[in-house]
C-alpha cells in the first residue's frame, strides 16, 4: 500500500479546500446546488493531476492547490449543465441538480460555479513568485480549455442528429468535451511549478491522450458498468442517441437488420429497456465491447510512454499509479 501514500494526503487536501469554499446561505437556490455538487463525491482526478504535475516538474504542490480547485469547480460546473443537456437524472448515485431542483436553478448555479472557478486563479496574479506571463498563461490555458469543452459538447449534441459520424469526428469531439480539461489540469500544474515549455507541452499532450482514453472508457462503462458503482443510468448514451465509440463501431460492423435496430433505437425519442438491451446484445455479438476495451488500453499504454519523457520522482510514480487506477476503474 506504500504506493498509495502520496495520493491519499493529496486527496485529503483537495477535500479540505472544497470544505472551505464559501457556500453562502442566501440565495439558497443558488448556493445549495453548488454545495450539493461539490460535496457529492467524485474521483477528483483533475485536481490530482494538477497537483501531481506540479510535483512532477519540481514545483511546490502547495502552490498548485488554487489551480487544482479551479479545475475541479469548473469540472463540476460542466457536469451540472451536461446533465441538463443529456437529460440525465442521476449523477454520482444521486439525483442530478436539474432533477433535484429544476433546470433554471441548474443553469444559474452552474453559471455561478463557472465564475467562482475563475476566481481561484486570482491569487496567482498578486503572488510575487509568479510572473505576469505565468499568470496570463494560467488564465489562457484555463479559458482555452473551457472554449474547447464547449466545442466538444456542441459536436456531441450535433452528432445525435447525424447517422454518418466517423471515428475521427468522434475523437475530435471527445478531445474537446473531455480531454481538453484533463490536458489543461496537467499543464496548469506545470505552470504553477514554473515548468519549461517542453515540460508544459508534454503535460498537455499527456492529458489529451489520457482524456481520450478516459472518455472512451466512460462510454464503455455507460454500457457495461454496475449502475450502483457507476452512479449514472445504465445505457444512458443509447437512450439519448449519443454517438460513442461503441455505437459508431457497431454501425460499421452491423448487417442490415442489426443496423436498422441500432439506428431506430438511437433515433427513438423514448426507446424501451428491451430496445436498449437488444442494442447492447448486438454490440456484444459484434465484439464491439471487447474491441473498445482493447482500444482504450492501447491509449492508456501510450499515456505511460508519454509520462516516461519525465525524470523519475515520487510524483511520476504516483501519476503512473493513477493511470493504472483509471485503467481499471469501474466508476
Ligand atoms: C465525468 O467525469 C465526465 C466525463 C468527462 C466522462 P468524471 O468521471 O471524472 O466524474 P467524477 O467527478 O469522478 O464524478
Ligand atoms: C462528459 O461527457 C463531458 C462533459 C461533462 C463536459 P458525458 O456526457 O459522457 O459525461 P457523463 O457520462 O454524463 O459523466
Ligand atoms: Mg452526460
Ligand atoms: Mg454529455
Ligand atoms: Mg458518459
Amino acid at each position: 500500500m506504500k504506493d498509495q501514500d502520496l495520493r491519499t494526503p493529496l486527496l485529503h487536501q483537495i477535500e479540505e479546500k472544497i470544505q472551505e469554499i464559501n457556500f453562502s446561505d442566501q440565495p439558497a437556490s443558488l448556493y445549495e446546488p453548488y454545495a450539493y455538487t461539490m460535496e457529492g463525491g467524485g474521483k477528483r482526478i483533475r485536481p490530482l493531476l494538477t497537483m501531481l504535475a506540479a510535483g512532477l516538474c519540481g514545483g511546490k504542490v502547495e502552490a498548485s492547490i488554487p489551480a487544482a480547485i479551479a479545475v475541479e469547480v469548473l469540472h463540476n460546473f460542466t457536469l451540472v449543465h451536461d446533465d441538463i443537456m443529456d437529460s440525465a437524472d442521476t449523477r454520482r448515485g444521486r439525483p442530478s441538480v436539474f432533477k433535484k431542483w429544476d433546470e433554471n436553478i441548474a443553469i444559474l448555479s452552474g453559471d455561478l460555479m463557472f465564475a467562482d472557478a475563475m476566481r481561484y486563479l486570482h491569487p496567482y496574479g498578486s503572488d510575487d513568485s509568479f510572473s505576469k506571463e505565468e499568470y496570463f498563461e494560467l488564465n489562457s490555458t484555463f479559458l482555452n480549455a473551457i472554449v474547447t469543452v464547449c466545442e466538444g459538447q456542441a459536436f456531441d449534441m450535433e452528432f445525435v442528429d447525424r447517422e454518418d459520424v466517423s471515428l475521427d469526428e468522434y475523437i475530435r469531439m471527445i478531445s474537446g468535451k473531455t480531454a481538453a480539461l484533463l490536458a489543461a489540469s496537467l499543464k496548469m500544474g506545470g505552470i504553477t511549478a514554473h515548468a519549461t515549455i517542453p515540460q508544459k507541452d508534454a503535460l498537455f499532450q499527456l492529458g489529451m491522450e489520457m482524456g481520450v482514453a478516459f472518455q472512451i472508457q466512460d462510454d464503455l462503462l455507460d454500457a457495461t458498468a454496475d449502475p450502483e458503482k457507476f452512479g449514472k443510468r445504465p445505457g444512458g448514451d443509447i437512450f439519448e442517441g449519443k454517438k460513442t465509440y461503441l455505437t459508431i463501431l457497431a454501425l460499421e460492423r452491423a448487417n442490415a437488420d442489426q443496423a436498422k435496430k441500432i439506428t431506430s433505437t438511437l433515433e427513438a425519442s423514448n426507446p424501451t429497456n428491451e430496445d436498449v438491451e437488444e442494442v447492447l446484445s448486438i454490440m456484444k455479438d459484434l465484439n464491439v465491447l471487447s474491441d473498445v476495451s482493447d482500444i482504450l488500453q492501447t491509449h492508456y499504454s501510450h499515456t505511460h510512454q508519454l509520462l516516461n519523457q519525465f525524470e523519475d520522482n515520487e510524483f511520476k510514480k504516483e501519476l503512473e499509479n493513477l493511470l493504472i487506477f483509471l485503467q481499471n476503474r469501474d466508476h
